[in-house]
């Protein structure tokens, strides 16, 4: 099997069509994957066309294949603002490394110890079909349990859609910076960090994208997150490019499905499911939230949202259905020091829901 470097230099004399300089060097060739015989990465480039992009990949395709890689998988996307700027830097100064270099972050994302399998962290990515099921809410409330559990928690919010985890956990602090290392934000025993901390909420969506791959990279290598047992990640909803993205940066990644009871929410979620398994992400299990409500005088159960949706997607997936979250608030209040508007207390009737997915979580990622 080829190594990165050795790949990298297969590709150099590879140019960058505008610029005509190596993409190499302008480190405009991302998240190389290398699995067995397979390939995978993301090419940056100014001009997107077809004309463009079949060359690219023809010339890609035809060097790797010489190399003696013949499964390639490609992706093609624009320089963001940011990318395009470095790149006008490197090209005044000649010197593309020396640019990247001294921030530490010029070796592939492979290369930071927290994903290097040997430390220990079990990643565990929260994805769903679309919004609005309530994947933040079941990735706040799994952090808080396995927490509770007492296992060292990271959680990061990367749902450029919308960073909802630190509102939803009621922080009302940002991180600070000590020993030139960036310090998560805990609460409930997990150490929190989000976009959101960082990124203008005006910022509009087309340009958060670019900038997550960026940022995942900075929270993965500048903050300092101690020892964890597990990271949660609250990916963005759906099959886009952008979750697409992060599983391929994270491959060692677990992940747990949310859907809503409803036929088609499982329907769409089941797409997210199959990205999982094609970017061979092991899928520990489907959480149905809103499941049914339960009648407050007479505890029966109502299936408002219809029902089967979650054990239905759970066989789609040869998984198991985890859980089934009834609809319901977390019972505290603005005054308590411990508010959070979404974390359920341990004590309550979903708390305990989620300290049972938390430990049957336990029991999965230690089987093997
Ligand atoms: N089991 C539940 N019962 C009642 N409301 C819920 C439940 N799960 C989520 N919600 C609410 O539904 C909305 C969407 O949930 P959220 O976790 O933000 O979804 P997503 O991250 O998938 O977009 C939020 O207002 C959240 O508080
Ligand atoms: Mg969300």
């Amino acid at each position: 099997m080829l190594t990165k470097e050795q790949l990298e230099a297969v590709l150099r004399p590879i140019a960058e069509p505008v610029l005509g300089r190596s993409l190499i060097d302008l480190r405009w060739i991302r998240n190389m994957m290398i699995k067995e015989d397979k390939v995978s990465l993301t090419v940056i480039s100014l001009k997107q066309d077809e004309n463009t992009r079949n060359k690219l990949g023809e010339e890609i395709r035809f060097r790797l294949k010489e190399a003696g890689v013949d499964n390639v998988h490609l992706r093609f996307r624009e320089p963001s603002e940011m990318e395009r700027q470095e790149a006008g830097q490197a090209a005044t100064t000649g010197e593309a490394e020396a640019e990247q270099a001294p921030r530490g972050h010029g070796a592939g994302l492979e290369s930071l110890p927290i994903l290097d399998p040997r430390s220990g962290v079990q990643f565990i990515a929260i994805a769903s079909g679309k919004g609005g099921v309530g994947k933040s809410t079941v990735t706040v409330n799994l952090a808080s349990a396995l927490a509770r559990l007492g296992k060292k928690v990271g959680l990061i919010d990367a749902d450029i859609y919308g960073f909802s985890v630190p509102d939803m956990m009621g922080i009302e602090t940002t991180p600070v910076i000590e020993d030139g290392a960036i310090q998560p934000v805990e609460r409930f025993g997990v150490k929190v960090m989000s976009m959101g901390f960082f990124i203008q909420e005006n910022t509009p969506v087309i340009w958060r994208g670019p900038m997550l791959g960026k940022m995942l990279r900075q929270f993965f290598a500048d903050v300092n997150w101690g020892e964890l047992d597990y990271m949660l990640l609250d990916l963005p909803p759906g099959t886009g490019d952008v979750a697409l993205d992060v599983h391929q940066m994270i491959p060692q990644s677990r992940e747990i499905i949310v859907t809503t009871p409803h036929a088609t929410a499982a329907f769409v979620a089941a797409r997210a499911g199959a990205m999982a398994l094609k970017t061979e992400h092991e899928v520990l299990g489907v959480v149905e939230n809103m499941a049914y409500y339960v009648c407050p005088d007479c505890d029966k159960k109502d299936y408002i949202f219809g029902r089967g949706g979650g054990a239905r997607l759970a066989e789609t997936l040869h998984t198991d259905l985890l859980a089934q979250i009834p609809l319901g608030i977390p019972d505290n209040h603005p005054s308590e020091p411990d508010f959070s508007p979404s974390v359920y207390k341990a004590d309550s009737p979903i708390g305990r829901i989620y300290d049972e997915i938390a430990a049957a979580i336990e029991q999965k990622v230690h089987k093997d």
